[in-house]
């Protein structure tokens, strides 16, 4: 991996850093020597195909999973799972919800604050601000079970904002839900990050979430890092226009810097062209030679 930008954080502090993190499910290699930094403050997508490994390494970051080898390590302190203040530091999303169908919305959080040490009249106020700031004040005593998708995945995402995490993690945090209910995640998302001031560390296998959501995407294939870097960086090293050449069975792409150069290229070919600009799908099949989405 070349790309410089990986291991930087963005020219913030740094709030996570992942250095030579493996780890293998007998024979199968689920994530392979990694090494990037998250920022403080950052909304930052790891991006990649099914079984890439982000689960894996999202699992590795919270606690959940042990590395076989490589370090994590928390405001440049190794991170320890069992220590409390480290738990109180991060919020986890898991890729599916686990909340307990029975119990209502309200009674979701309450259980986790309790696990978190919050009591009496200061748990029940931040259930109500946690409530409010998902938009499921009205839905407090509805059972988890009974709310649609997009409610329970908020109210996943409102349960593990109730300790005042300073890093969310988000497994997979729009799957299974329609484009409408997807859009208003990434504006929900969006408040998070920069309302409650919370480090988002998202993984996603939606190219357009990454695209339009992140500062920063880190793209893994295979257990391995891709490359890194921000939207405009990844698609810059690639071409920011590209032409779409329809030959007879297949669709060639050529790459270029900017859309004069693409246009003059266009004008020498007799045929069916389109140009448009190039998506963070294009800078994968073009580093992968693979699709993301299928
Ligand atoms: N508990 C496990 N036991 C055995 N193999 C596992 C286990 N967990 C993950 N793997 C394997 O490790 C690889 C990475 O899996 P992982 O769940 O991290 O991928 P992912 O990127 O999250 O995929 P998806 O987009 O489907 O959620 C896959 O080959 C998977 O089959
Ligand atoms: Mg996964």
């Amino acid at each position: 991996m070349s790309c410089a930008e990986v291991t930087s954080c963005n020219e913030r502090p740094c709030e996570i850093e992942v250095v030579g993190l493996s780890r293998s499910f007998g024979k199968t290699v689920a994530v392979d020597r990694i090494d990037f930094r998250v920022g403080r403050g950052e909304l930052f997508a790891f991006l990649g195909p099914n079984g890439a490994g982000k689960t894996t390494t999202i699992n590795m970051l919270t606690g959940l999973l042990k590395p076989d080898n490589g370090k994590v390590l928390y405001h440049g302190e190794l991170f320890d799972p069992k220590r409390l203040t480290v738990k109180q530091l991060i919020g986890v999303v898991p890729q599916h919800n686990n909340l307990d169908p029975e119990l209502t919305a309200a009674e979701n959080l309450l259980i986790h604050g309790r696990l978190f040490g919050m009591r009496g009249k200061q748990l029940q106020e931040r259930i109500a601000t946690c409530l409010n700031f998902a938009d499921l004040t009205a839905k407090r005593d509805i059972q988890a079970g009974k709310l649609s998708g997009g409610m329970k995945r908020k109210l996943v995402i409102a349960r593990a904002l109730l300790h005042h995490p300073e890093v969310l993690f988000l497994d997979e945090p729009t799957v299974g839900l329609d484009p409408h209910s997807r859009r208003k995640m990434w504006a929900f998302l969006r408040r998070i990050n920069q309302e409650q001031n919370c480090t988002v560390f998202l993984t996603t296998h939606y190219i357009e979430e990454a695209d339009t959501l992140a500062d920063r995407v880190l793209i893994i294939d295979q257990a391995k890092l891709v490359t890194g870097g921000t939207p405009e960086q990844l698609k810059a090293a690639v071409g920011n226009y590209v032409l779409d050449i329809y030959n007879e069975e297949e669709i060639q792409n050529e790459f270029f810097q900017t859309r004069p150069a693409a246009l003059q290229r266009l004008e020498q070919l007799d045929t069916s062209v389109r140009i448009r600009e190039t998506t963070l799908e294009d800078v994968f099949l073009k580093l992968t030679g693979k699709r993301i989405e299928p």
